[in-house]
């Protein structure tokens, strides 16, 4: 499967490259956003990430360095300084493709019309840019995985706001009011993909270069989970969106009614859902103000082939 992942790489958007890697997808670009650390850096992390798994044909395009409508915010603490990690990773020399991200997600669509899939893994304002510039863009595109949202669960970068809606709200609204069949893959599902101790034991014993990349990455994001989760493991929010993306039959899906709270003094940023099951049920998904989200997930099938994917 062709596929433009636009990220803000951060070290399980790395997990989410090295994961499409290792499942035969085919890399057309990458895009990059504002988001866990400022899109320079961003930028950076992908190519570093894509030029050690030998991806060095993948051309990278800088984009969004802000919100639409809000400051820049971001996730240091979550990420590290240098955004994986802070693992002393010798960063990439090879420069940024010319093209901007959301003009370039206009161009690959153009020219590739029903062949590409979208994987949005950061805060979405690249893709409502993408949006703005080319409203036939849901027309053009294969398919549309983002990775946002906390529908009906606690959030991450607030109270209720899971971190990719919440650094665009905006950016979010314009991507669930375009036309198109868009599957959010939210913290409702995300945060029940923490990895079984032998899985991290897996990794951790692993000798393939690819396990060694990311074993190393993901001690600072273990530290970071500890805490929450009560043991030594992780989840991985932006290997599932990438995981739905190439393989879909890994879930089951419901159709809701949703919007992103924007003016809430607390709630600003939240994914909306309508969960309440009233008659008549959404049935349009390219609908404005529709999205598909996750309802059962195969979760020993998507961890084998994480683990796959690292020759762990
Ligand atoms: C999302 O926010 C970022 O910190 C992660 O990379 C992921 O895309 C999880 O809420
Ligand atoms: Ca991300």
């Amino acid at each position: 499967m062709a596929v433009i992942l636009d990220c803000d790489t951060g070290i399980d958007d790395a997990l989410a490259i090295l994961y499409a890697a290792g499942n035969g997808a085919d890399l057309t670009a990458c895009t990059v956003t504002h988001g866990n650390v400022p899109v320079e850096i961003g930028t950076r992390n992908t190519l570093t990430i894509l030029d050690r798994l030998g991806l060095t044909h993948v051309p990278v395009h800088q984009g969004a360095a802000r919100p639409i409508a809000q400051p820049l915010a971001t996730a240091e603490l979550v990420h590290g300084q240098d955004g994986l990690g802070d693992t002393g990773i010798a960063a990439s020399t090879r420069a940024a493709a010319g093209t901007l991200a959301a003009a370039e997600i206009v161009r690959l669509a153009r020219d590739r019309p029903g062949e590409l899939t979208l994987v949005a893994v950061g805060p979405l304002t690249n893709v409502a840019l993408a949006l703005l510039l080319e409203p036939a863009l849901p027309a053009l595109l294969a398919g549309v995985v983002v990775m946002g949202g906390a529908v009906g669960v606690p959030g991450n970068a607030s109270e209720l706001g899971e971190a990719n809606v919440w650094h665009d709200p905006e950016a979010a609204q314009l991507v669930i009011d375009a036309p198109w069949d868009v599957v959010f893959v939210g913290l409702e599902i995300t945060m029940r993909t923490q990895l079984p101790a032998p899985a991290i034991e897996r990794i951790a014993a692993s000798a393939d270069p690819r396990a060694r990349l990311a074993w190393s990455l993901m001690q600072h994001y273990l530290d970071v989970y500890e805490p929450i989760l009560g043991a030594r493991t992780c989840v991985l929010h932006d290997p599932l969106a990438m995981a739905l993306a190439l393989d879909p039959d890994l879930a089951t899906y419901r159709l809701v009614a949703a919007s992103v709270e924007l003016r809430g003094a607390r709630t600003r940023g939240q994914l909306v859902g309508d969960l309440r099951g009233y008659d008549p049920a959404p049935a349009d998904p390219r609908a404005p103000g529709v999205i598909r989200i996750v309802d059962t997930l195969d979760i020993p099938a998507f961890h084998a082939k994480f683990l796959a994917a690292l020759g762990a």
